[in-house]
């Protein structure tokens, strides 16, 4: 049987698009997003779409447990489901806080907690993605919340590369500027890039795939900024 990758937030942009290419390259598919009309709107038959909020802990064992039922294996886990949240630092709420944490870093936790068991079951060995992002370890003026969530993630996928070790390897990959599907920018904000341009989707793919397969089998633990050199750049006036 083919093997199984799962990814949260599969509905839009870069989820849908690691979830497409996954089905290109033969995989069984599932995704989990809480946005029930992007949902709808996927037709594809051969993907497994579940209605659920990556911070809701019986939502993520639902989802496994159907998941065990219909395929009885689960090769990949891809974090990505996460909210924006920039808001002024003196305006944010408690709970505007723990609501990003709860959904960028919890969500995250709860995928893992839930899945690895049913990896560990699985013949072969596993590999968990996380999608952090550059802002975890640079900011701009209210990025507390999400910064915050996705510098929680590298320590996240250390500690985990170090507990769920050597059956599941766990690195993260944290994007620049990806542009979403349909997404159009200046000539200017491509050539700021180191090489050139904006990031698309098709990069985080090529990234996801080969940390997914045994040929990063000696990889685990790590973080891949993936942001057209843009954290590379001196940008004092
Ligand atoms: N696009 C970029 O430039 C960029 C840059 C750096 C990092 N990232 C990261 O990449 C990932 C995907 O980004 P994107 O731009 O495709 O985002 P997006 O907002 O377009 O898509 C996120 C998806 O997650 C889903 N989602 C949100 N909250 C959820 C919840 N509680 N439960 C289940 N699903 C939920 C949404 O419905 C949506 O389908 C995120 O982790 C984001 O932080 C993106």
């Amino acid at each position: 049987m083919s093997k199984l990758v799962v990814i949260s937030g599969g509905a839009n942009n870069i989820g849908k698009g690691i979830a497409f290419g996954f089905l290109n390259e033969g995989w069984n598919v599932a995704i989990i997003d809480n946005n029930i009309e992007a949902l709808k709107k996927i037709k594809e038959p051969n993907l497994f779409k579940f209605f659920g909020d990556v911070s809701n802990e019986d939502d993520i064992k639902k989802f496994y447990n159907e998941l065990k039922i219909k395929y009885k294996r689960l090769d990949v886990i891809i974090n990505n489901a996460a909210i924006g949240g920039f808001k002024n630092f003196f305006e944010l709420t408690l709970n505007d806080w723990k609501k990003v944490i709860d959904v960028n870093l919890t969500g995250y936790f709860l995928m893992v907690k839930y899945g690895a068991p049913l990896m560990l079951d699985c013949p072969g060995k596993g590999s968990i993605i996380n999608i952090s992002s550059t802002r975890a370890i640079m900011s701009e003026p209210g990025n507390e919340a999400y910064s915050s969530s996705k510098a929680g993630i590298l320590g996240l996928t250390h500690a985990l590369a170090n507990s769920l070790g050597p059956n599941i390897r766990v690195n993260a990959i944290s994007p620049g500027w990806i542009l979403h599907e349909n997404e159009q920018v200046s000539e200017i904000e491509h050539k700021q890039h180191l090489v050139g341009r904006a990031g698309y989707i098709q990069d985080i793919f090529n990234l996801v795939l080969f940390l997914s397969e045994n040929k990063s089998e000696f990889i685990t633990g790590q973080n891949f900024v993936i942001d057209g050199g843009m954290t590379k750049k001196m940008t004092y006036i």
